[in-house]
């Protein structure tokens, strides 16, 4: 066996564990195949909402012909620690099937696999995956982990069933590994977590890591991904008020309006504390930028609490948001305890109205960059124009922008030319 590739579906927590598997799986001596058909074939698995997963089902099928020539196929991540063994009986040809639980012994996993035998692992190891480094596949961006799982227990979430409880990576090791990517030339790094604000080793808590990962030399830019509003202190706030290389940006989930919703998803606020602390962070923040998650459609959301939705939306004026239609999860309380009694059509039509009053929203905040020059990471090359570059501003906003050489991995100081919902487009400012 000579070669390998990863499919990753779902979060950045899912993207990184693919580059740790990655990074084992090069340790072993198998190399990444970018096109073609690999000797092994791993798809790491997301199974928050019925969608990611009706993918993998997808994808699964398409992988039969790489089998019949010879590439072992498997799954690891969310679903495979969900369905274990009624993977393997659903679809013959594939191999293993390892869920985030095993991750801590992946190696002694991944060498029985090499071996030829059909595995599944999906034991709860509770301990903290360490590995001794990550086949990173962004240039610029440098994912680093500072915990795992969840306690929180949201009545629609999959997740502490598929990641567990809380588990949190030690400090040392975070600063050494932000330390090394500062290193190896990354300009930014996120750290990551479900819930990154529950954050704690020893006397520490997350503030006190971000005061000492903001005073590593050489990063310009520090993000964390996710917060919950409820664990969102003020001492956090403070820490990002001290500016770059701390960014002003935070990912803080409304998930819904009302508080009969609220109280049902068991979010542990109400509306009126949630603008409680989007108002902390635009009083101390300097160009503050805030995204959300939303979900509509919840089990009894009625048109009233959906209009609240809307009015919170209309409140904050959120400078991006994923929005989607709830759909019930294995295990979850909803999923056991609440009808599914909010019909599809319904469900459609206010994912609709909340995603086309967003646009509009961040059209007109957008707008307000046009004119502007604005310091922009560059990630990679744009989406829609292959001949052109994007990046990410300090506001997390995505710019396009066209460049004479190939700028990935540098930061530009672009001037805003135009503004669409989603995106920026400008020029580079004194191109060399
Ligand atoms: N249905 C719809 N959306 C969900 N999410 C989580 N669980 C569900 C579900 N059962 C959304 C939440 C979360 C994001 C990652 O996915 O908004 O923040
Ligand atoms: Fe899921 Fe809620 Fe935990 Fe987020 S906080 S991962 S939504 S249970």
């Amino acid at each position: 066996m000579r070669t390998f590739a990863i499919h990753t579906f779902g979060c950045q927590m899912n993207e990184h564990d693919s580059e740790k598997i990655a990074f084992l799986l090069k340790e072993k001596g198998l190399l990444p195949l970018e096109e073609g058909r690999p000797d092994l074939f791993i798809i790491n698995s997301c199974a928050v909402r019925e969608k990611s997963v009706q993918k993998l089902y997808a994808l699964l099928g398409r992988t039969r012909k790489w089998a019949e020539k010879g590439t072992v196929v498997g799954v690891v991540g969310c679903v495979a620690q969900l369905e274990r063994e009624k993977l393997l009986r659903h679809f013959p040809h594939l191999r293993f099937v390892i869920g985030p639980g095993s991750y801590p012994s992946l190696t002694s996993i991944l060498d029985r696999v090499l071996q030829g035998e059909r595995v599944v692992e999906t034991r709860w190891e509770g301990k903290w995956w360490e590995t001794s480094g990550a086949l990173r596949r962004r240039p610029a961006v440098a994912y680093v982990n500072i915990m795992e799982g969840c306690d929180k227990f949201c009545t629609y979430c999959v997740v502490p069933f598929t990641r567990g409880r809380e588990r949190y990576r030690p400090l040392p090791w975070i600063l050494d590994e932000v330390k090394r990517a500062v290193d190896q030339g990354y300009r930014e790094v996120q750290l990551l977590g479900q819930n990154v604000d529950s954050w704690r080793w020893e006397k520490y808590r997350f503030w006190h890591l971000l005061d000492k990962v903001r005073k590593i030399p050489g990063l310009k830019w520090v993000r964390f991904i996710t917060s919950h509003p409820r664990d969102f202190t003020r001492e956090i706030v403070e820490i990002m008020a001290e500016g770059e290389p701390i960014t002003p940006y935070v990912h803080l989930p409304l998930q819904a309006g009302s508080d009969k919703i609220l109280r049902l998803m068991r979010r542990g606020y109400t509306q009126k504390e949630f603008l409680q602390k989007v108002e902390m962070i635009r009083e101390k923040v300097n160009n503050s930028s805030i995204g959300t998650d939303i979900i509509v459609g919840f089990p009894y959301e009625e048109e009233e609490d959906f209009r609240q939705t809307l009015q919170v939306v209309k409140k904050v004026k959120f400078d991006n948001m994923y929005s989607f239609h709830y759909s019930p999860r294995p295990f979850s309380y909803a999923a056991r305890e609440f009808p599914d009694n909010v019909p599809k059509e319904v469900k459609r039509r206010r994912l609709l109205e909340l995603q086309s009053l967003q646009a509009e929203i961040q059209l007109k905040k957008n707008r307000t960059f046009v004119g502007k020059t604005v310091e922009v990471l560059t990630t990679g090359r744009s989406v829609k124009d292959p001949q052109a570059f994007m990046g990410r501003d300090i506001t997390y906003r995505v710019v396009n922008f066209s460049c004479r050489r190939n700028p990935i991995g540098e930061v530009l100081k672009i001037k805003i030319l135009e503004a669409g919902p989603h995106s920026l487009k400008g020029e580079v400012v004194d191109e060399g």
